[in-house]
Formats: structure tokens, sequence, C-alpha cells
């Protein structure tokens, strides 16, 4: 699938955005490594704090439908009731989830201002010198081997 049609099933995934209370809805699709598209959207609550945003979403359904490997996400975002028209980044918390589950080296995020604008980063870019699983396994292992 390429990042233009990805892209296109964000601006469908951003269709179901719950965002009563900063009316600004968010639409991510994740495509992993066996060619399934992932679709997620921006969950609000009332209590603000348990919101999830659409990147964590999209995540959080592959990864608990047995999806492990990820090659690339597109991201789109702006003021519900409206056509995408600026750039929605993924905040820091969403790219920290994506520091556990992909190579950042790799991992691609594909941001839109329209369907034609498009922008593609690498995970590593947007979040240098992330910690990450292979953090703790090298501790781990220098434990294990008494260093
Ligand atoms: N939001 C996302 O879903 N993804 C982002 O990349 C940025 C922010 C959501 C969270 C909240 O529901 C709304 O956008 C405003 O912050």
């Amino acid at each position: 699938m390429d990042e233009v049609a990805l892209v296109r099933e964000a601006i469908a995934a951003r269709e179901e955005a719950y965002a009563p209370y900063s009316h600004f809805s968010v639409g991510a699709a994740l495509l992993d490594s066996k060619g399934r598209v992932w679709r997620g959207c921006n969950i609000e609550n009332a209590s603000y704090t348990p919101t999830n945003c659409a990147e964590r979403t999209a995540f959080f359904k592959a990864v608990s439908e047995g999806a492990r490997e990820f090659v690339v996400i597109a991201i789109v975002g702006g003021a519900e009731g409206l056509p995408i028209s600026n750039w929605c980044a993924p905040c820091g918390v969403c790219r920290q989830v994506m520091e556990e589950f992909c190579d950042p080296r790799s991992f691609r995020v594909v941001l839109a201002a329209s369907p034609r604008q498009i922008r593609t980063y690498l995970l590593e870019d947007l979040l240098p010198l992330g910690f990450g699983p292979h953090d703790l396994e090298a501790a781990a292992q220098r434990e294990a081997d008494g260093q």
C-alpha cells in the first residue's frame, strides 16, 4: 500500500473520532508487516486524562489482535467537521509507544496536510535517543553476565 492510500485510510479513520471536548479530530492508519491496515481515532473522556490518541488506538488495536511488526503509520488531524489543512504530528507519548514496537531506523511516520501534501519522517528523527526495549534487554544481559 502506498503512502497516499494510507493517508486516505487515516482520513477515513478520523471520521470516527470521539472528541467532544477538544473538537480536534485525529485519524491514524497503521500498516503492519503482513499488509494489514489498522485504523485508529482519538477517543476523549470527560475526565480528560484517559483520552487516547488516534495513533495509540491504532497500535493497541493491532497489538491486541496479535500484530507485532509495523512498517508505517499515517496521521491526519484538525478541527472537527472540517477537512484537514495542517500537519498533525504525534505527541510524545505516542512516539514512545511507537518506539516499543518499531525499529526507529526504519519505521516511517507519514503526516498529511491534504491527501496530496505528504511529509514522511523516520521515527529515529522524531524521537532521537529513544529509550526502548533494547535498553532493558541490554541491562538484563549485563546483570546475567555479572558485569
Ligand atoms: N491527538 C491525537 O489523537 N493525536 C495526536 O497526534 C495529537 C493529539 C488528540 C488528543 C486529543 O483528543 C486531541 O487530539 C487534542 O489534543
